[in-house]
């Protein structure tokens, strides 16, 4: 069933859990992070960047992603991740996301702020709830010059007050991507941040953390975490180990284990989250 985030991270964040949200651009992956929600009893959130639903077909894809979460018995919210722009955000709020996320980090803070209200006060008024970033995340492989810029406690506190945001992903030393060695998370600042705000705060980059760090950033506010890297890298593997075969050449023989593969990576996932039975 479809439960919006507003709700799903209120309880975790009462209880002390992060919901994790996993990244899809094919139906395989969906039936897998649905199929391991379901097993697991856990609320998740499904979610596309810009480039995932545009591979994956906008409208379609996005309504045969709503059917498995209408159907399912697990609680599941539909976001936008990492929307560039008014515009992207717009789209998806007019198409049905419970939940966008609007992704203004490279700019300055009064960019950020400016272009974080407008998603903010449009997503409201249609009931959608929206999430900032502050900090600079980075995906190594695809920015450049890598720098991480980390989130200053006031300025997350002027940024909530100034856009009325609903959830706040920081930048605390983690990164996008396939790590090279443990990311260093910041847990000095990530408490400090902790201390003067009151929404639920997000961690983008949940690949390649030690399970151990995943605990601490959640007892110390983390409600949301982000997880793509680590699919795709069990989605390739499993597809050149199969492919191996040159007799298997039916669609769905190549395709169904890969649902098992992705089940398995989060159903690890809920366990650390500890989202477990949370429905
Ligand atoms: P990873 O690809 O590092 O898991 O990060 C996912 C993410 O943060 C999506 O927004």
């Amino acid at each position: 069933m479809i439960v919006s985030s507003q709700i799903l991270l209120k309880k975790a964040q009462e209880d002390h859990y992060a919901v994790g949200a996993f990244n899809t651009s094919d139906l395989e992956i969906t039936k897998g992070i649905v199929a391991a929600a379901e097993e697991m009893n856990s609320p998740i959130i499904l979610q596309t960047s810009e480039g995932e639903i545009k591979h994956a077909g906008m409208e379609i894809f996005f309504d045969s992603m709503k059917i498995f979460a209408e159907k399912s018995k697990a609680q599941i919210n539909l976001n936008l991740d990492h929307g560039k722009s008014f515009e992207m955000c717009k789209w998806a709020v007019d198409n049905g996301y419970n939940s966008v996320m609007i992704d203004g980090s490279k700019m300055s803070l009064d960019e950020n702020i400016e272009l974080t209200k407008q998603v903010v006060d449009y997503a409201h008024e249609r009931s959608v709830v929206v999430e900032g970033e502050i900090g600079l995340v980075p995906t190594p492989s695809k920015d450049e010059n890598v720098r991480i810029l980390k989130a200053d406690p006031i300025e997350c506190q002027k940024f909530i007050e100034k856009t009325g945001v609903d959830f706040l992903a920081v930048g605390i030393g983690n990164v996008h991507g396939e790590n090279k060695g443990n990311p260093v998370l910041d847990f000095d600042r990530l408490k400090k941040i902790f201390q003067v705000v009151n929404i639920p705060l997000v961690l983008h980059g949940g690949s390649g953390i030690s399970s151990e760090d995943i605990k601490k950033a959640i007892s110390m506010g983390i409600c949301k975490i982000n997880v793509n890297t680590e699919l795709r890298l069990a989605f390739a593997k499993a597809l050149r180990e199969i492919l191996e075969d040159e007799d298997v050449i039916k669609p769905y023989d190549i395709m169904e284990p890969i649902d098992d593969v992705i089940k398995e990576v989060v159903r690890k996932k809920i366990e650390i989250f500890g989202s477990k039975n949370k429905i």
